[in-house]
């Protein structure tokens, strides 16, 4: 792929961004062009938002791995496609060329084939950061499976519940991982989750820390005798523009995960052409993006957008703190990284730990830094700015999510204006609108409205898995023929978004989404629990935090132990990223009278805004409001 799809001026964005609105299917038609297909679309697109039903690039053949790998080999096939930088820094680190990357997913892709595994299979993949996740993600694609990657902090319970919603057959997984000073057993968690999962007949375990796992007779392998002796060549499974490339889980405000589901075409243009515009890649650059596989963002901007786009992708196992706080800086310089790519809480917890350490690294190789999946506060962009980018580089701060595949708001390179906790313009093809309360239309500048989109993408969301419905209610019966996206945001008179958060009950910690509903769920399964509600609060350094009410049917006689096993339970039903910065043991809840919690006072009373709780007066009982305040933690 050239940079024939890189916006060069703003006056050019101001232009392409015109046309893909006048006219989407011809921008993005033209876009298309640019990608390897088996075989053209006889429509560009077809859609409604009501069913809803988007189709993109109907009746095209593709498939996502001939254009990250194939299609490069002949003029990059010696150009590095990963480099793998490894938890320990005195561990070697490992770089594949496009030619090594393609032999190995070819490898792995023909060690699936003969697990019986085939075209519309689901595969989870539960795995550490680490280059064999990226091929298992490629591989899947190479012969049409359909991957489900589960970030490996979640426990057991919670791959059991992805597993069993997408019934799938195979699992990907290691031994263990490394995480800063811990190592972890995945291969346990595994098992553990396989308890309650009838689906799964194969299980590959890549050995990464010579543990000697459990491994279950026909029905566990080795991830090296398994490919050990495949041909380093497999043919590309024709896929239709249409057909599922992937299920990513997220949460939502009501009920489990739901599992989004993206398509091989529409995803890969999106994919391709929001990378190289907002990054604006040269041919010889290094680009990191610190995120983990696990998340959207490491699908859509570690793996499929730079190799789509025949980038050098940087990816790390480790964490920003290990083994110190310079540890980022360090690899910036270390592989002259030029485009970085990282999230407000780690530039918020690397703040805490004073500048000492990002100044003892040069970052002179940086041309570009990137913030994503929260808003970036002041304070922390001009930290990013000033410490890290020297006041010399721009920084995009992308705003999409999950659903959306891609990057929907955000700056351009070099290209754009930027100001700070701005994400900024839409990219071309992306139709945002301000809705009020009514669902009107927002003309007005500086006023908060709903975000929603109003017409469909490429790399959008189709439907979630197995419950089309679902998809419907959520995401596009809120406000009739729009896309609701949960955001709050403001337009500035340039036209400008700022990004407010979320306005429905998903709460955003360190940029980890979870549902108000699945921590509830979780505390609940307490036997001494009787009910509880969760909100989020505003922490310096994770963005939000996560306080529970609690309703216990005996209070309990020592809070501590009765703390500990609520946060018990919530990492065996999720994991430790959700575990709650506090929780208040309460004698009831504040309710309206037809029993609705009114998580508005909740939500005052964490961030210890007691002066104005508005109206009180719907409640059932407005005596607990007291009993609440004054039991604030
Ligand atoms: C939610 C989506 C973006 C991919 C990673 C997270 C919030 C995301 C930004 C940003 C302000 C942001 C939104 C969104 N969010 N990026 N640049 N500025 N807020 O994807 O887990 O699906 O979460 O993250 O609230 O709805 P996700």
């Amino acid at each position: 792929m050239t940079n024939k799809l890189q916006i060069k001026s703003f006056e050019e964005y101001k232009e392409k961004y015109a046309l893909s609105i006048e006219n989407p299917e011809k921008f993005w038609g033209d876009v298309a062009e640019e990608f390897q297909w088996i075989k053209k679309w006889d429509k560009v697109l077809e859609w409604n938002f009501q069913e809803p039903k988007v189709e993109w690039f109907k009746g095209a053949k593709l498939n996502i791995t001939e254009n990250a790998l194939d299609r490069h080999l002949e003029t990059r096939g010696n150009k590095l496609a990963i480099i793998w930088e490894p938890n320990d820094p005195k561990q070697r680190f490992v770089r594949y060329t496009y030619r090594e990357l393609y032999e190995h997913v070819c490898q792995f892709a023909n060690a699936l084939k003969e697990k019986g595994i085939k075209k519309g299979d689901r595969v989870c993949i539960y795995m550490p950061m680490i280059p064999e996740l990226a091929v298992a993600v490629l591989a899947c694609a190479r012969i049409g499976a359909i991957h489900s990657v589960v970030f490996a902090g979640f426990s057991s319970s919670a791959l059991a519940d992805r597993i069993n919603d997408a019934e799938a057959k195979a699992v990907i997984t290691s031994d263990g991982l490394n995480r800063g000073a811990k190592q972890i057993p995945v291969k346990r968690v595994v098992d553990e989750a396989l308890e309650s999962c009838a689906s799964v007949e194969t299980v590959i375990v890549y050995d990464c820390l010579g543990w000697g796992p459990n491994m279950e007779e026909g029905r566990d392998y080795w991830w090296h005798e398994v490919v050990a002796g495949q041909p380093k060549s497999c043919a590309p499974e024709p896929m239709d523009a249409e057909d599922v490339l992937f299920i990513l889980y997220t949460s939502g405000s009501t009920g489990k995960p739901k599992g989004v589901v993206h398509t091989c075409g529409g995803y890969m243009v999106g994919a391709a052409y929001t990378f190289q515009n907002v990054y604006q890649c040269d041919e010889s650059d290094v680009y990191w993006c610190t995120a983990d596989v696990g998340w959207i963002t490491g699908h859509t901007y570690i793996v499929y957008g730079p190799l789509i786009s025949g980038t050098t992708s940087v990816m790390f196992e480790g964490i920003p703190t290990y083994p110190d706080p310079g540890r980022f800086w360090q690899i910036i310089d270390k592989h002259s990284v030029n485009q970085f790519l990282t999230a407000p809480t780690a530039i918020r917890s690397l703040m805490a730990h004073g500048e000492d350490h990002v100044l003892s690294y040069s970052l002179d190789s940086l041309k570009i830094l990137g913030s994503v999946g929260e808003p970036i506060n002041d304070e922390a962009w001009k930290w990013y700015h000033l410490h890290v980018g020297k006041e010399r580089c721009p920084i995009v701060d992308n705003w999409w999510q999950t659903e959306t595949g891609a990057i929907m708001i955000s700056g351009i390179g070099n290209i754009s204006p930027m100001k700070p906790t701005f994400a900024g313009y839409p990219l071309p093809g992306v139709n945002p609108v301000l809705l009020d309360q009514e669902g009107k239309e927002i003309q007005e500048a500086d006023v908060e409205g709903y975000l929603c989109i109003k017409s469909p993408w490429p790399s959008m969301l189709r439907t979630t898995y197995g419950d089309h419905e679902r998809c419907r209610v959520t995401y596009f019966s809120t406000y009739d023929g729009y896309y609701f996206t949960g955001d709050g945001a403001k337009r500035d008179q340039n036209g400008m978004y700022r990004i407010i958060g979320r306005v429905d009950d998903v709460i955003n910690v360190s940029g980890h989404r979870f549902g108000t509903a699945e921590i509830e769920n979780a505390i609940n399964t307490n036997d001494n629990v009787v009910e509880s509600a969760v909100v989020g609060f505003p922490h310096p350094v994770k963005g939000q935090s996560i306080y529970a009410f609690v309703v216990c049917e005996k209070a309990p006689e020592d809070e501590v132990h009765a703390r500990g096993e609520i946060v018990e339970s919530v990492v065996a039903e999720i994991g430790k990223i959700a575990i709650p910065e506090k929780i208040q043991f309460v004698s009831g809840l504040p309710k309206t009278r037809s029993g609705k919690i009114m998580r508005r006072i909740l939500r005052k009373i964490a961030e210890g805004e007691v002066s104005n709780l508005g109206d009180t007066s719907t409640l059932l009982d407005p005596n607990v409001v007291d009993e609440l305040i004054e039991g604030k933690l």
